[in-house]
């Protein structure tokens, strides 16, 4: 009996599982840490908490379990973030996330002066506000010290398990500085942003094994010697193979996808052909099982939800909100609520977008506009799902995975919205799965993404649209 180690590092904790060689769950763990707004629109956090997180969180994972039995290990995590790195590799400054706003400037001039068709034509997308290389130029006009020191960037919790410089295409595709065509880095994009080849980590296929544990590593974490670590994949792509979500062989014409409610709301699509949305809405993203994909990402999702229950009425009894839409309210509400609560990234590129409530009455209730939110988001993952159509693209299946996924009824609405089926799976785990699965295969338990996927993720349950 073998077990795998499968991590999501989240924007709001590092979650961790632990599997067994046919990827039945044995246990898991979550680990919260702070998220910092130090300005509207930043958003940044302390990688040194990723790390304390992974350290604590692994002995307690195997807790009561052999940890002699653990054989890979496989990190899938928040995308785009800058982690910038000195001489000595400690964190030069908070790394600054996927969902921080700060570099409109930057991004403007990227597409603007540089233009959007030298850029897709040199990665395959445009610039938003939070891919890395409108962050990198932000850090050399606003903190040049810094930037001049900068000696290695992203990804570090891999590093830390290995001592490894290594990255994923999936991953790298969301720097901006990736030729994701050729999955090979962009010598343009990085002259333009002022950085080296030899500042970026080595790239690898995410089913790649990096390198064995560091002993000292191993044994802090209360694991053996000899536990392969794998390159690993930027959050949707390891959550895409979590639900299944592989290439078929078709090039777009898969008719499933993937749609995962975490604190953002992303519509994965895979293929075995890259290619390119030419209106640029959607991105073109390496993939983990070594093709590519389509993805349309929207800033906040499950966190409209969270901010909408813990911070505006207060409570955390999701379930009991959730309880009061009565089934005949679907399709019938005449609250909407709009959900850019961080602006907006797919397909709108708008980071100065903002939330609203509209269509409120005397009768409006709380219950409406609980709905409201739950529907909004649904109705924001269409439009990217209306941009893939627009592309020939027929999509009649999707998986879910992501917090937003333990909820049914939100399930149920996302199939209504979009008028396509909903397959619930066994485990909606979906990123740290996916990095367990991409573990299993560095570590010879399965040939190929595709096998692990085929033999590890069950449906319990298909959603028809009404
Ligand atoms: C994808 C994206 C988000 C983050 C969240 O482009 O920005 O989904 O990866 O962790």
């Amino acid at each position: 009996m073998s077990k795998i180690i499968g991590i999501d590092l989240g924007t709001s904790a590092c979650k961790l599982l632990l599997v067994d060689e046919k990827g039945c769950v044995r246990n898991t763990v979550s680990k919260e840490y702070p998220l910092c707004f130090p300005h509207p629109g930043w958003s940044e956090q302390d990688p040194g908490d990723w790390w304390t997180a992974c350290r604590e969180g692994v002995p307690e994972l195997l807790a009561g379990f052999d940890a002699r039995e653990v054989r890979g290990m496989g990190v899938g995590g928040q995308m785009h973030g800058l982690v910038a790195l000195d001489e000595t590799d400690a964190v030069l400054r908070p790394a600054i996330l996927w969902n921080d706003g700060r570099t409109a400037e930057e991004t403007a001039w990227l597409n603007d002066t540089v233009g959007r068709p030298v850029l897709s034509a040199r990665t395959g997308n445009i610039a938003f506000a939070g891919f890395t290389a409108p962050k990198l130029l932000w850090m050399k006009k606003h903190e040049p010290e810094l930037f001049a020191r900068i000696r290695k960037i992203k990804d570090y919790l891999v590093y830390c398990l290995t001592g490894v410089h290594a990255t994923d295409y999936s991953d790298a595709s969301g720097m901006l500085l990736l030729d994701v065509e050729h999955k090979c880095w962009s010598r343009d994009m990085l002259a333009l942003c002022g950085i080296s080849e030899s500042q970026m980590p080595r790239l690898y296929e995410s089913f790649a094994p990096v390198g064995m544990l560091l002993p000292e590593t191993a044994a802090a974490l209360g694991l053996p010697q000899g536990v392969t670590v794998c390159a690993g994949a930027g959050d949707n792509a390891a959550a895409a193979v979590g639900t299944g979500t592989v290439s078929t062989g078709a090039a777009h014409a898969d008719s499933r996808c993937n749609i995962s409610l975490g604190t953002s709301g992303t519509i994965f699509i895979s293929s075995e052909k890259f290619g390119v949305d030419a209106t640029n809405g959607l991105h073109a993203f390496a993939h983990a099982d070594g093709g590519w994909h389509l993805m349309g990402c929207m800033l906040s999702a499950a966190s409209c939800n969270k901010w909408w229950q813990d911070a505006i009425i207060g409570t955390n009894d999701y379930k009991g909100e959730e309880a009061k839409i009565a089934p005949e309210m679907l399709g019938r509400n005449h609250v909407y609520f709009l959900p850019y609560l961080m602006g907006e990234r797919s397909p709108h590129k708008h980071p100065l977008a903002r939330a609203t409530f509209t269509g409120m009455t005397m009768d409006s209730t709380r219950t409406d506009m609980t709905q409201a939110v739950l529907e909004g988001v649904a109705f924001a993952i269409r439009d990217s799902f209306e941009v893939a159509k627009g592309l020939g693209i027929n999509i009649t299946e999707t998986r879910m995975c992501g917090g937003g996924a333990k909820s049914e009824l939100w399930c149920r609405i996302m199939a209504n919205v979009l008028g396509i089926k909903v397959d619930l799976l066994k485990s909606e785990e979906g990123p740290s799965m996916g990095a367990a699965m991409l573990a299993m295969v560095a570590a010879g338990e399965y040939g190929s993404v595709k096998e692990a996927a085929d033999n590890i993720v069950k449906i319990c349950k298909k959603i028809d649209p009404q």
